[in-house]
């Protein structure tokens, strides 16, 4: 209960309702914290929080999918499991069977993935005194394309290890789309390192959609992880943007090419290189001309707003915009924000901050992260001369 109450603080904890949790790792795995209690009553926890946060009425969407609604995990093979970190403790890791956030088709390979790993005897990495060889393996995949890539990341191999890895390969290549290799020996314990691959099987990207439409998303890209509560989202910026628009923190132009057909122009920026790479794919999949996108930090807006912005689309960070962006959005002056957020405390900082010139005309939440206490805002600003 000690995480959950750092996340709501002072909230009413009395109005959760027992359930009995899906998952058999529920108890050790830190993954889903919420799984114990009945859904509508999460909700009411999360629409009580945002409502006393915000000090308003909130609107609170659910999720159509409560469980398996994922399109993305990353699991660690550390100290001979292949699973998920402890809950509360870093530095263990709990051997994961099953993963009720993944649908069936992706859990069907990693259930081949973990019996493999265990024919092979394919040595883990202990990341604690860092030694070992094979250290993530992370899934992206599509409900609706059906689609998967796997990530592979480990220390540079031994002959033993590079063969058994290839065997592992060999054994599951038919049965997804994309199987990417990162051999990365530094200390830094991330899933997905920002290097070249030593190897690509099959495509390099796989097609997820929001709606109708198509995105292609690459191992280093940001993408929503569920593509159904992200539509809910996408529909109500479409319905409020209109004119010169900016998507600020665009990653690979999910929103930029879903709302385009309601602005004059519209322009994304993004500092990922690799995602505008793919926004550029993704307009031209998608058949629009519209959208320009360019490489660039969030902090450079004005370098794109010499004219009237006349809709401001951001989807930051969990950081959200920070003192130094939200005096830059000041001077840029657009006539409306539409600001999503997947940290409603670090919104509500920013929305503090930008209070100076905009009214706040509309807030609502989306459980985008159902089984969890995280949750997605999006707010609606005007600038208050108008
Ligand atoms: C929450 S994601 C939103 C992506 C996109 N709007 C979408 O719906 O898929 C935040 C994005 O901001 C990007 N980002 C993080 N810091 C940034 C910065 N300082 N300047 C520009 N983009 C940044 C990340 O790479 C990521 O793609």
């Amino acid at each position: 209960m000690s995480k959950k109450k750092d996340f709501f603080s002072k909230y009413n904890y009395s109005i959760l309702i027992p359930a009995q949790p899906k998952c058999i790792h529920f108890k050790e795995c830190g993954g889903c914290s919420f799984q114990n209690y009945e859904y509508a009553s999460q909700l009411n926890l999360k629409k009580e929080f945002l409502q006393n946060l915000f000090k308003k009425e909130i609107k609170l969407t659910p999720s159509p999918e409560q469980y398996a609604y994922r399109n993305k995990m990353d699991f660690v093979y550390a100290f001979g499991n292949l699973g998920l970190r402890e809950k509360g403790n870093y530095k263990k890791v709990i051997e994961i069977r099953e993963c009720q956030m993944m649908p069936s088709f992706a859990q069907e390979v990693y259930a081949k993935i973990y019996s493999s790993l265990q024919k092979y005897n394919v040595e883990s990495y202990d990341y604690i005194e860092h030694k070992g060889f094979l250290r993530y393996i992370s899934f992206r995949y599509s409900n609706k394309t059906k689609q998967i890539m796997l990530i592979f990341n480990s220390t540079t191999p031994d002959d033993v290890q590079n063969t058994k890895l290839e065997n592992i390969f060999e054994e599951i290549k038919s049965l997804v789309t994309s199987i990417y290799w990162f051999q990365y020996d530094g200390l830094t314990d991330i899933p997905v390192p920002n290097i070249k691959p030593v190897k690509i099987i099959g495509t390099e990207t796989i097609e997820e959609t929001i709606g109708d439409k198509i995105y292609l998303i690459s191992p280093w890209s940001f993408f929503q992880v569920n593509v159904d509560v992200a539509k809910e989202v996408f529909e109500r910026i479409k319905e409020n943007v209109s004119g010169n628009c900016i998507d600020l923190c665009c990653g690979v132009g999910a929103i930029t090419i879903y709302v385009e057909n309601k602005t004059t122009s519209i322009i994304g920026i993004e500092q990922v290189s690799q995602a505008i790479e793919l926004a550029n794919k993704n307009r031209i999949l998608n058949k629009k001309t519209k959208p320009l996108f360019f490489v660039a930090d969030m902090k450079d807006l004005l370098q794109f707003a010499p004219l009237e912005i006349d809709t401001l689309i951001i989807d930051p960070p969990r950081a959200g915009l920070q003192k130094k962006v939200c005096e830059r959005i000041l001077k840029s002056s657009p006539k409306k924000i539409i600001y999503m957020s997947c940290n409603p405390k670090t919104q509500k900082m920013d929305l503090d901050y930008l209070s100076k010139e905009y009214e706040l005309v509309s807030l609502e939440g989306f459980d985008m992260f159902p089984q969890t206490p995280h949750l997605e805002t999006l707010a609606i600003l005007t600038r208050k001369e108008d």
